[in-house]
């Protein structure tokens, strides 16, 4: 089987891309992580890949006079290494529109929300500070408008009583934990169809295929 070639970009500690690694263990996983790049030089990320092989490079965006440059460099380094999709795995930098539509359907990001809500930054702060029950995270391809982008997967996750910012993003990382590879398996193995702003799968004869709630025992 032929795995699709992925890349992983990230800025930071890399659990997700640690789901992603233990899940791409799997003989029978559709993707293969190929490169993993990091913006931010010495991001832990960056060794958890190194430990299992994964060739990576750091390209260190405040080395470039702006997005462009940037985004050239990094479409070289994912040519040469033969990427057919990237997964942003905590990557802390804006792509340009020119970028993202050179990959269209072919970059899928996470983010810790149910989107649309909470597009942005310091979302469990913001969950807290509004008093919803419920929030999560999404998986989904990306579009130039930061964080919006058919959605692939999805986590409810509920808040609880006297929750910190911290006590709750934990809980939604191991929610995201669960989707990211979830996702990764859906569109590597061809399951996933785009239809204007939806995202069909194929065979998803039941819902939690595409979404995780907290009354299925895992979450
Ligand atoms: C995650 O919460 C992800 O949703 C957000 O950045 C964080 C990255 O965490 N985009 P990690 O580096 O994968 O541990």
């Amino acid at each position: 089987m032929a795995r699709l070639k992925t890349a992983v970009l990230l800025s930071g500690r890399g659990s997700n891309l640690q789901a992603l690694i233990d899940a791409a263990l799997e003989q029978e996983f559709p993707a293969k992580i190929v490169r993993v790049i990091s913006n931010v030089p010495g991001a832990s990320g960056l060794d958890r890949a190194e430990k299992v092989g994964i060739p990576t490079t750091t390209i260190d965006h405040r080395e470039f006079d702006g997005r462009e440059p940037f985004e050239a460099t990094l479409q070289t380094e994912l040519q040469n290494s033969g990427v057919e999709l990237i997964c942003l795995a905590g990557f802390m930098r804006l792509l340009t529109k020119s970028f993202v539509d050179r990959w269209h359907d072919r970059i899928i990001n996470i983010h810790p929300s149910l989107l649309p809500s909470y597009k942005g930054l310091h979302t469990h702060e913001r969950v807290l500070s509004d008093g919803v029950r419920f929030t999560g995270c999404t998986v989904h391809f990306l579009r130039a408008e930061m964080d919006t982008g058919p959605i692939i997967v999805q986590a409810a996750v509920p808040v609880h009583p006297g929750d910190d910012a911290d006590a709750l993003a934990a809980r939604v990382l191991t929610a995201e934990h669960r989707c990211f590879p979830l996702a990764l398996r859906l569109v590597a193995g061809g399951k996933t169809r785009v239809i204007g702003n939806r995202v069909e799968i194929e065979n998803a004869g039941a819902p939690d295929v595409v979404s995780l709630n907290p009354d299925d025992g895992k979450a």
